[in-house]
C-alpha cells in the first residue's frame, strides 16, 4: 500500500467534476475577497523561507513564494524538491528558521496552523485530505469546524461547484473516485471560507479529462477573488493556467515568472517540461 490514497485511482476517467451550470457563487468572505495586500505587499508571501523537519537539514534555502488577489499562483519542480515543504512551512507545520510569512499585511509567522484557519487559510495537503471513513456532507462539515454561524449557505454553494457531491452527500467518502475525494477535499476547505486557497497537487491521481475539470474548477474560484496556491505535477498543464508560477530546485527558486514567460523559457523548457 502507498501513503498516497490517490494513488489507486490513478488514470480513472472520473466525468462527474463537470459543471453545466457554471460556477454559482463560491464561499468567500464578505469584503475580504477583492481587496489588495494591506500595504501593497502580495495578499500572502512566505518570504526568505528557510526550514526543515525537527533537527534535521534545511529543506527550504531562502525561498519566495507568494499569491496575489484573484492570482493563480503555481509550484512545481522535480520530486523532493520542497514543494509541499514550502506550503507546510506558509501554513504554519514546520519551525522556519529564518524568513516570514505575511498574510493581508499581517505577519502571521509566529501563528499555528489551526490560527492561520482562523485568519483566513484554507489548505488541502497533498495526503490524507479527507476522512475516508465519513460521508462527504460529515467531510464537509469537519471543515466549518472553525464557525460559529450557520454555514448551511456555504454548502449549498459547494454543492453547486460540484454537484456530483450532493449526489453522494450520504455516502462514505473513501467509496469515491480520485476526482471526486479531491472535490471532497477542496469542498471541505472552502467551508472555512478561506482567504486564501492552497492546494498541493490537487490533480493528482485523476485522468487528463478530471484534471481539466478540476482545473476549471479551480479557475472558478480564483475568478471570485480568492487567491490561489497550487502546487502541481503536471507542470505544462499548471503553468498554462498560472498567471505565477514558481520552478523550485532543491528548495530554492530556481525560476520565476507569469506562466507564459516559464512557459516560453528554454531552460525551464528543457529542464522541467520535457522540452
Ligand atoms: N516529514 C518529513 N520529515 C523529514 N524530511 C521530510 C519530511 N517530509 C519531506 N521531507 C524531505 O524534504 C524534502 C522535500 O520533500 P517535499 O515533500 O517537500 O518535496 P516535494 O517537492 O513536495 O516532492 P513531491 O513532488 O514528491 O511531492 C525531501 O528530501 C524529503 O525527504
Ligand atoms: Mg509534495
Amino acid at each position: 500500500m502507498t501513503s498516497n490514497p490517490y494513488q489507486d485511482n490513478r488514470g480513472n476517467k472520473d466525468r462527474s467534476i463537470g459543471n453545466p451550470k457554471g460556477a454559482g457563487e463560491i464561499p468567500y468572505r464578505k469584503g475580504g475577497a477583492a481587496k489588495p495586500g494591506r500595504d501593497g505587499t502580495p495578499f500572502l508571501i512566505g518570504e526568505n523561507m528557510t526550514a526543515g523537519y525537527g533537527k534535521g537539514p534545511d529543506i527550504l534555502h531562502d525561498c519566495t513564494i507568494a499569491a496575489e488577489k484573484g492570482e493563480i499562483a503555481v509550484i512545481v519542480g522535480p520530486n523532493g524538491a520542497g514543494k509541499s515543504t514550502g506550503m507546510k512551512a506558509l501554513f504554519g507545520m514546520l519551525d522556519m528558521r529564518s524568513g516570514s510569512v505575511m498574510l493581508d499585511g499581517e505577519d502571521i509567522t509566529a501563528l499555528s496552523p489551526q490560527d492561520r484557519v482562523v485568519k483566513g487559510m484554507g489548505f488541502v495537503p497533498q495526503t490524507n485530505n479527507i476522512f475516508t471513513s465519513m460521508t462527504v456532507e460529515e467531510n464537509l462539515e469537519m471543515g466549518a469546524f472553525i464557525r460559529t454561524d450557520d454555514f448551511a449557505d456555504t454548502m449549498t454553494q459547494i454543492y453547486d461547484l460540484f454537484p456530483i457531491l450532493k449526489d453522494k452527500r450520504y455516502q462514505a467518502a473513501g467509496e469515491l473516485s480520485g476526482g471526486q475525494r479531491q472535490q471532497v477535499a477542496v469542498g471541505r476547505a472552502l467551508m472555512t471560507q478561506p482567504k486564501v486557497l492552497m492546494l498541493d497537487e490537487p490533480t493528482a491521481g485523476v485522468s487528463p479529462i478530471v484534471m481539466d475539470e478540476l482545473f476549471d474548477r479551480i479557475i472558478d474560484v480564483a475568478r471570485t477573488g480568492i487567491p490561489i496556491l497550487m502546487v502541481e505535477q503536471n507542470a505544462r498543464q499548471a503553468l498554462e493556467i498560472a498567471d505565477k508560477g514558481y520552478v523550485l530546485v532543491q528548495g530554492a527558486n530556481g525560476h520565476t515568472g507569469t506562466g507564459k514567460e516559464l512557459l516560453a523559457n528554454p531552460e525551464v523548457r528543457q529542464s522541467f517540461l520535457g522540452g
